[in-house]
């Protein structure tokens, strides 16, 4: 319902004429006196791919990397300079490539944001003092360096989380992609290297000046009506007739997906938030919730150059959808190609986690009330810690979500989990494998099982509707006792001396 309330709405607009001084090369789709964005025409804009960042210097066991948060004014939308807040001035940000076993310490230095700011990356099982604990802020002129062990071969992300102000500082720029290979994964027989391509989806709102308008609609959830791959709207991508690898990420803050290709071919699913699965799976489309990540193969060898196929967005409830919302991107096939990569039968291994191995189950119930998002009828304390896991423990978490008009991805910091169940029913076929975000939709109830390790300290957990989780949709869990948290290593002030 609030779906159409919103689309009439827009509609409503266009017929009183809010649009009349847009620039020419934008078409009028869902246009609004005061909201509604200028809006490019499909499929036009260049796909590209955010740039791998080079270390500072290296040793025999770290890479060093600097990254500085600022504001830049770039181009997003034809003929308009939008301002964003961002990892060396790109949003998303500078690609780091690892492998895994090395160590990573990348200096973030808040610059000229303007605003505090913690990075969290997203995936990795940093110590606490290096997790993006939402307390643990930079104030701008400070820097932090941040310590990665880059412990897992999987697609990460990189982003802001700063407490109560994630969304609007993710929603202004600052994300980026992250990935950590290993000699395995390296030497399976998988599409590589220019053929192993980042889709960092995110959409988007502006004005009719280009500027990013960040309207969280009463404290409930920030949607764009212009969709971004890897920062660019709606982009048309050139490719040659064979295998690509795609790993996807949902960066936006509040919007999920469910991922289809117009032609109606299968993707063929590798990869989970945490890794490559055990075996491939096909399917035609997937449900991808805000920082979920999955990792595909599309095998374009069996179309005809110039055929064009493109990634649609079937749509999900209590999406507030609007009408471009429906596509992604485009990929053109304008080359035929040899292709010497191969899908091979199995993966890695993917251990399952018997359930009679937990020691406990807790139960979280994610909810709004009397205004506000709420766990267990709670809203996030610092104090308080939400749970306990000893080190090595194995739990299961059931998490649900009671009520229909919103669906809520939740976010395990630190460990790795795998789908038990859903609905009493087994997941999906594309995610059962290493997962830290669950997608748990209206009246759905998820049961994960982990093992809580290899740190101990201070944990968030929260919805990742970043929206929900400023307000204050987010606790923590501890794991052994008296813990760091996050101020063992504090942002020290600029200037910096030499990495
Ligand atoms: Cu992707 Cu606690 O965040
Ligand atoms: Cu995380
Ligand atoms: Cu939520």
């Amino acid at each position: 319902m609030k779906n159409i309330t919103r689309r009439s709405a827009l509609k409503l607009g266009a017929l009183t004429g809010g649009s009349l001084l847009l620039p020419i090369a934008f078409q009028h789709r869902t246009q609004a006196a005061t909201a509604g964005s200028p809006q490019p025409a499909f499929f036009q804009a260049k796909f590209r791919i955010p740039p791998v960042l080079n270390p500072v210097r290296s040793d025999a066991t770290t890479d060093y990397y600097e990254i500085t948060m600022k504001k830049a004014q770039v181009n997003i939308l034809p003929g308009l300079t939008t301002e964003v807040w961002a990892y060396n001035g790109i949003t998303p940000g500078p690609t780091i490539k690892q492998r895994q076993g090395r160590q990573s310490i990348v200096r973030f230095i808040n610059n000229s944001v303007g605003v505090p700011t913690s990075v969290h990356l997203h995936g990795m099982a940093s110590l606490p003092q290096y997790d993006g604990y939402a307390e643990d802020l930079t104030p701008p002129g400070y820097y932090k360096d941040y310590v990665f062990p880059n412990n897992r071969a999987a697609t990460l992300w990189y982003h802001d989380h700063a407490i109560h102000n994630t969304a609007r500082n993710v929603f202004m720029g600052l994300a980026g992609m992250y990935i950590v290979q290993d000699e395995f994964e390296l030497g399976l027989p998988l599409p590589k290297d220019q053929y192993d391509v980042p889709l960092i989806i995110q959409d988007k709102q502006f004005n009719n000046t280009g500027k990013l308008v960040f309207d969280d609609q009463g404290e409930k959830g920030q949607y764009g009506d212009v969709i971004l791959v890897n920062g660019a709207p709606w982009p048309r991508m050139e490719v040659a007739a064979r295998k690509y690898r795609f790993r996807v990420l949902n960066g936006s803050i509040s919007r999920s997906y469910k991922l289809a290709l117009s032609n109606g071919a299968d993707f063929i699913m590798i990869g989970t938030d945490a890794g490559l699965r055990s075996a491939p799976a096909t399917v035609k489309n997937f449900r991808l919730g805000m920082a979920e990540r999955y990792e595909f193969i599309i095998d374009f060898s069996k179309y005809a150059v110039g055929t064009k196929i493109v990634l649609q967005n079937l749509g999900l409830p209590n999406n507030d959808n609007y009408d471009g919302t429906n596509q992604i991107m485009r990929f053109d096939v304008v080359s035929a190609a040899t292709d010497d990569s191969s899908i091979p039968a199995t993966l890695r291994t993917v251990q399952p986690i018997p359930e009679s191995s937990a020691v406990r189950t807790r139960e979280f119930r994610y909810e709004r009330t009397n205004g506000l998002w709420v766990i267990n009828g709670k809203v996030w304390d610092i104090n308080r810690i939400d749970a306990n896991p000893q080190l090595g423990d194995v739990e299961i978490w059931r998490l649900y979500n009671n009520a229909g008009g919103w669906f809520h991805p939740i976010h395990i910091h630190l460990i790795d989990c795998q789908i038990l169940d859903r609905n009493g029913k087994p997941p999906f076929l594309y995610e059962r494998g290493w997962k830290d975000v669950f997608y748990v939709g209206e009246n759905e109830s998820v049961r994960v099982i982990g093992k809580f390790g290899p740190n101990t300290g201070k944990y968030m957990t929260h919805c990742h509707n970043t929206v929900h989780e400023d307000h204050d949709m987010m606790n923590q869990f501890e794991v052994g006792q008296g813990g760091n948290s996050g101020w063992e290593a504090p942002a020290k002030p600029l200037p910096a001396p030499p990495l």
